[in-house]
């Protein structure tokens, strides 16, 4: 049973292939029939960062499952804007509903909020940190492609463009390596390759990372898993400039059978030629959320 949805770190395996399974039980629509757990429950959507996919998807989530939402989509509108602190914020809120999705800039901001919540919380996105629902739904898609969830283990996956402040990343890899991947080429520029601390990590605990910065070796791989490069993470903007147009990823770059995933939005590092091409997984990635996030809902609400 799940309390809060904080960072993939906190997610087990039993957990992680509860939801997958869970995700394929409302994508066949067997389990709406079954359960009512959602019923006279309210989902709170708490934006602090702009979203179309994340907040989108959890309400849609949410009301398909026959609850209702309540939310701000920009914190401005909200009395953030007056000062109030995101504790506040959620011990006031915590009164209003059943559970909160909160995305916010500053890493760590939905740990706070669990400490003071008398509702449980779901993460999504919080800085470079983590976005773990982003995760479950990568590796629903990731299930799809290989058949099972028995058919992770022994892929190379590439991970492309900004691994320095990408929370999608951050949250994918360990659960990766959580479901037996151990061979990684991580892609980027050498301003926004992943932290050494992470590196450090995974290879002493028998992962195989090669880092480069040549685009070429997305073929040496069985999956890419591509980033945009985050503009509104850059402290400094002449650092963004030099790299914002680093990888564009074209359908004829690609060898038959890699598929390409994103979490989105994008802006140009994958050409849109590749949208109509078998490569593309990213819509599918779009639409398996609303099954994951129907499934954490229930698997956190309907497990109370
Ligand atoms: N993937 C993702 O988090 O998209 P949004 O920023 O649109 O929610």
């Amino acid at each position: 049973m799940l309390k809060h949805l904080l960072s993939m770190d906190e997610v087990s395996i039993d957990d992680i292939i509860s939801i997958l399974k869970l995700s394929e039980d409302f994508e066949n629509k067997i389990i709406r029939q079954v359960f009512n757990y959602a019923c006279d429950k309210i989902l709170a959507t708490l934006f602090y960062e702009p979203s179309t996919r994340t907040r989108l998807s959890f309400e849609s989530a949410m009301i398909r499952s026959g609850g209702s939402i309540i939310g701000f989509s920009d914190s401005k509108v909200s009395s953030v804007s007056k000062g109030e602190t995101i504790s506040d914020t959620i011990r006031t809120v915590a009164n209003y509903c059943d559970i909160i999705v909160m995305r916010h800039s500053i890493e760590g901001a939905a740990r706070v909020a669990s400490e003071v919540s008398s509702v449980p919380i779901i993460n999504a996105g919080d800085g470079a940190n983590q976005h773990p629902s982003q995760t479950l739904l990568d590796l629903y898609t990731l299930k799809n492609i290989f058949g099972s969830i028995n058919a992770f283990g022994g892929h190379t996956i590439g991970f492309v463009g900004d691994l320095k402040y990408s929370r999608t990343v951050h949250s994918l890899i360990p659960a990766l390596i959580n479901m037996n991947e151990k061979t990684f080429i991580l892609i980027s520029p050498q301003e926004l390759c992943l932290d050494q601390s992470f590196v450090d990590r995974y290879r002493k605990d028998g992962v195989i990372l090669r880092e480069t910065s040549s685009i070429k070796h997305i073929n040496d791989c069985d999956i890419i898993y591509v980033t945009r490069i985050q503009q509104e993470r850059f402290p400094d903007q002449t650092e963004y400039e030099k790299v914002k147009n680093v990888y564009r990823i074209t359908a004829d770059m690609l060898k038959p059978g890699l598929k390409v995933l994103h979490p989105l939005p994008r802006v140009n590092e994958i050409s849109t030629c590749v949208d109509k091409t078998d490569h593309a997984e990213y819509f599918n990635q779009v639409r398996n959320g609303v099954f994951v996030r129907q499934a954490i809902i229930h698997k956190i609400l309907g497990e109370e």
